[in-house]
């Protein structure tokens, strides 16, 4: 029912939103899972984590795959069995995934004031010479900055990473709906394109290796 929507990114790469509008008992009746995946989804906490979780498999579906074809690594991270690249977020009313020829990670967050309280957590020095407390655009910058950090970090999955210290976003125009990042950890240096939209009130962010840029 409610793709939110469905967007190439680029030949080879496609962005899905679902807004979740449907109850638990709704998406769990209308979704086959694996045995795993039933334990699973009863196991969490929350009715929101199971809609989301669930509201993904819708998504899976829009893309082409089931439940059945997407695997989880040790660490938490998905993957698909036919090569291509996938990513996944749920937050609230909405959850989206990204799948591509090259790797991609997304990440969707609620905007809310209070990320401002653990802003100090998180920007790194350089993001905190440009972002402007005290200037309207402040909490939604924040929230970009945020999901730079873990989509990067969902691409790169590696245990240590710092959102503060080792990954940091150059000054973007919030306007824009792009920014460039750069990741330092142990020796390695990537640069990162990213992409960013409103979606209603959350913040949908995606990033890609630089090196990518002409293949997704
Ligand atoms: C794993 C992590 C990236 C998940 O992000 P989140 O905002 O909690 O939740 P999201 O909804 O955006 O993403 C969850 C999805 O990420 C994916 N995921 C989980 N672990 C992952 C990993 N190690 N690598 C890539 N993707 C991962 C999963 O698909 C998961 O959804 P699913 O299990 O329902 O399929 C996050 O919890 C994390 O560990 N971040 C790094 C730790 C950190 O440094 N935190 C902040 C320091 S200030």
């Amino acid at each position: 029912m409610p793709l939110h929507l469905q967007q190439n990114i680029g030949p080879k790469t496609k962005l899905y939103v679902w807004r979740i509008e449907e109850t638990f008992e709704d998406l769990f009746d209308e979704i086959h899972l694996t045995d795993w995946n039933v334990i699973r989804v009863h196991s969490m906490k929350s009715e929101q984590h199971q809609r989301g979780f669930l509201s993904v498999r819708k998504l899976f579906e829009a893309a082409g795959y089931t439940d059945f074809d997407v695997t989880y690594d040790k660490t938490g991270k998905p993957h698909l069995p036919d090569g291509h690249h996938i990513s996944i977020s749920h937050s609230h009313g909405f959850s989206a995934i990204i799948v591509s020829d090259v790797t991609v990670g997304i990440d969707l967050e609620l905007m809310r004031d209070k990320i401002v309280r653990i802003a100090d957590k998180f920007t790194s020095e350089e993001e905190e010479t440009y972002l402007d407390r005290n200037s309207e655009d402040y909490v939604s910058k924040l929230t970009v900055i945020w999901g730079v950090k873990e989509a990067i970090f969902k691409i790169r999955n590696e245990i240590g990473i710092s959102f503060k210290d080792h990954i940091t976003t150059f000054t973007f125009d919030i306007n824009s709906g792009q920014a460039s990042a750069r990741l330092d950890f142990e020796n390695v240096h990537r640069h990162f394109d990213v992409k960013f939209q409103y979606v209603e009130d959350h913040m949908l962010v995606y990033a890609f290796e630089t090196t990518d840029a002409n293949a997704l």
